[in-house]
C-alpha cells in the first residue's frame, strides 16, 4: 500500500481538497469579483506608476508577500506574549502596528488580485474576507484592551489570529497551487537546450509583427524591425499569456511588446518589465543571422 505523501489523515486531506475545489468552482462569487476587479483596474489605470509599485515591478518581485509579514509577524508575536504575564503595553503596541500595516499590504494584494483568472479571484476573495475579519477582530481587541477589558481583548485577538491563519492558508493555495504571483517562465532555461538553434529564415519574419516559433519545446516570440530581430519567451511571465498575440509599440522611445491578457509590457531588447502586473522579466535570446537563417541562443540555458 502506498502511504500518503502529505502525512495528513486521509479524511482531513480530502476535506481540504474538496473545500478548496468548492471555492475555486464557486462562480457565484463572480458577481462580486467582476465589478470589484473592474473598479480596481480603473483606479490602477489612472495611477499606473503607483499600481506598478504595489505589484512590485521596481523590485522585480511581488510586493504583497513581503508586506503581509508586518501584520502577520506582529499579531503572531502578540499571540505569544498574551501567554506571558505582565508584558505591559507590548501587546497593544504590536496589535496596533499590525492594524496600521494591514492597509498597505491589502492594497498590494488587491491590485494583484484584479489581474487574475476567475478561479484564482474566487480563492483570493475568500482570502481577503478572512483577513478582513481578522483585522476587524484585532481592531476590536485593541479597543477592548485600551478600555481595560484584557480578557475580552485576548479572546478577540485569538479569534483574529485564527481568521488570519485561515487567510494565510488560502493565500498559500493561491500562490503555490494556483501559481498566482509565480514566475511562469521559470522553466524556460531548463527546457531550452544550450547553444545556438536554427529558428527560421529571416524572410519568414514579417516586419513589425510578432510571430510564434519553437526553440526545442519552448515557444518564443520573434519580432523583426528592419535589421533588428528580438526574440523572447512567448509565455508571459505573469500568467502565461501568448505574447505573439500582443502589441508591439514604443514606450519612451524603446520597442516593447504588451501582453494581450492583462497588459504587462516587456522591453523587446532585453525582456525587462516596463509595466506590470508581471514582475519577472521575459527570458531574452541572443540572436544572429547566418546565411539568411535566424539563429538564437538563451544565456544560462540547460
Ligand atoms: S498573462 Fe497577465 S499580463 Fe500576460
Amino acid at each position: 500500500m502506498v502511504g500518503r505523501a502529505s502525512g495528513l489523515p486521509g479524511p482531513l486531506q480530502s476535506a481540504l481538497e474538496r473545500g478548496m475545489r468548492a471555492i475555486e468552482d464557486a462562480s457565484l462569487l463572480d458577481r462580486v469579483n467582476g465589478p470589484l476587479a473592474e473598479a480596481v483596474r480603473k483606479v490602477a489605470e489612472k495611477q499606473p506608476r503607483i499600481a506598478d509599485v504595489l505589484h512590485g515591478v521596481p523590485v522585480g518581485h511581488p510586493l504583497h508577500p513581503a508586506m503581509v509579514l508586518v501584520p502577520v509577524g506582529t499579531w503572531t508575536s502578540a499571540a505569544v506574549l498574551d501567554l506571558v504575564p505582565r508584558t505591559g503595553p507590548a501587546v497593544p503596541v504590536l496589535i496596533a502596528t499590525g492594524v496600521l500595516s494591514a492597509g498597505p499590504a491589502a492594497a498590494a494584494g488587491l491590485v494583484d488580485w484584479a489581474e487574475l483568472h476567475p478561479q484564482q479571484q474566487r480563492v483570493g476573495l475568500v482570502h481577503a474576507v478572512s483577513n478582513t475579519a481578522g483585522l476587524a477582530l484585532y481592531t476590536a481587541s485593541l479597543v477592548a484592551r485600551l478600555r481595560g477589558h484584557g480578557a475580552t481583548g485576548r479572546a478577540l485577538s485569538y479569534a483574529g489570529f485564527g481568521a488570519v491563519m485561515a487567510g494565510g492558508f488560502l493565500g498559500g493555495h493561491l500562490s503555490y497551487r494556483q501559481a498566482a504571483g509565480a514566475n511562469h517562465v521559470e522553466d524556460v532555461p531548463h527546457i531550452v537546450p544550450p547553444g545556438w538553434h536554427d529558428l527560421c529564415a529571416i524572410d519568414d519574419l514579417p516586419e513589425g509583427r510578432p510571430v510564434r516559433r519553437l526553440v526545442g519545446e519552448a515557444p518564443v516570440v520573434a519580432v523583426r524591425r528592419g535589421k533588428a530581430i528580438d526574440v523572447l519567451a512567448d509565455k508571459c511571465s505573469h500568467l502565461s499569456g501568448p505574447l505573439h498575440e500582443g502589441r508591439v509599440h514604443d514606450v519612451d522611445g524603446e520597442a516593447c511588446i504588451t501582453c494581450p491578457w492583462h497588459g504587462s509590457t516587456f522591453r523587446l531588447d532585453d525582456g525587462d518589465v516596463v509595466a506590470g502586473p508581471a514582475t519577472a522579466p521575459q527570458p531574452s535570446f541572443d540572436v544572429r543571422v547566418d546565411a539568411g537563417r535566424v539563429q538564437v541562443r538563451l544565456p544560462g540555458a540547460g
